[in-house]
């Protein structure tokens, strides 16, 4: 049985229809993990749709956190909200401060969540914006395009130092198999080539460059980890071989529509 995978179901967005149907179709994981990749609906109700999902499978759930999730409310407060639902639900877990997490095949999942950091593109000169800029505290706060970026690179290379850890200690712990939960895409490369979002313009926005340096430079130094990255945030279904080693899926969605993956293997 593959173990499944969700990212980006954005059950704000969803009917009750799709919503059953969603909930119906992550029953199948018959107990076993789920990994969910952001943006699972926004910071009033996030913590809800996480238990409604873990009610579904009966197994544990696997998250990181994306953008969408912290609409509404600041990182600081939905960050909380998880750490105290991981206390109170021990198999609702964030993945960051969660670790290392075997998974029935034998590979090692790890996670943390990625902000689109402005490392690629030209972050001072695209046209386009996100409302992470006026919906999450911390970034609306900054009034100027320079400072709403500064916030975003801490948060981008707090993560970035983060996963590096756990590459490390991964790596210490003899694992050659390691799957990476995040949602914000590390590399431009991962962004279907033929979608609008290829365009340069969205590069700024849809890609963490600081979590993609820190995942090239560890599977270039230890060959005999192959490192699969699964990732949400751009909406557009992509696959691609980055190294040898480290290969990266970006799952489809659809607002209004969130559906059920198979976790690549
Ligand atoms: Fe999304």
């Amino acid at each position: 049985m593959p173990l499944l995978w969700i990212t980006d179901p954005h059950l704000d967005r969803a009917g009750p229809a799709a919503t059953t149907r969603f909930l119906e179709a992550v029953q199948q994981s018959d107990g076993d993990p789920i990994v969910l990749t952001g943006d699972i609906s926004n910071a009033a109700r996030c913590v809800a749709d996480l238990e409604r999902i873990a009610d579904a499978t009966g197994g544990p759930v696997y998250h990181v956190l994306g953008n969408h999730d912290h609409y509404g409310a600041s990182v600081g407060t939905v960050r909380d909200a998880v750490v105290a639902l991981a206390e109170r639900r021990p198999e609702i877990r964030w993945l960051p401060p969660a670790g290392l997490i075997p998974l029935p095949d034998g590979r090692l999942l790890l996670g943390v969540d990625g902000w689109a950091d402005g490392r690629h593109g030209d972050p001072r000169s695209t046209p386009l914006v996100l409302n992470d800029d006026r919906l999450i505290e911390e970034i609306a706060a900054e009034e100027s395009r320079a400072g709403k970026l500064a916030v975003k690179r801490v948060l981008a290379d707090a993560d970035a130092r983060r996963l590096a850890t756990l590459l490390l200690r991964a790596a210490e712990a003899g694992a050659d198999r390691i799957v990476v939960a995040t949602h914000v895409p590390p590399f431009i490369e991962a962004l279907a080539p033929e979608s609008r979002e290829a365009h340069p313009h969205w590069h700024p926005l849809l890609v963490c460059g600081a979590t993609g340096s820190v995942l090239r430079r560890v599977a270039a130094r230890h060959p005999g980890i192959t490192i699969t990255v699964v990732a949400g945030h751009s909406h557009r279904a992509c696959q691609v071989q980055l190294l040898p080693n480290l290969r990266v899926e970006v799952g489809e969605a659809r607002y209004g529509a969130p559906r059920v993956m198979r976790l690549p293997s």
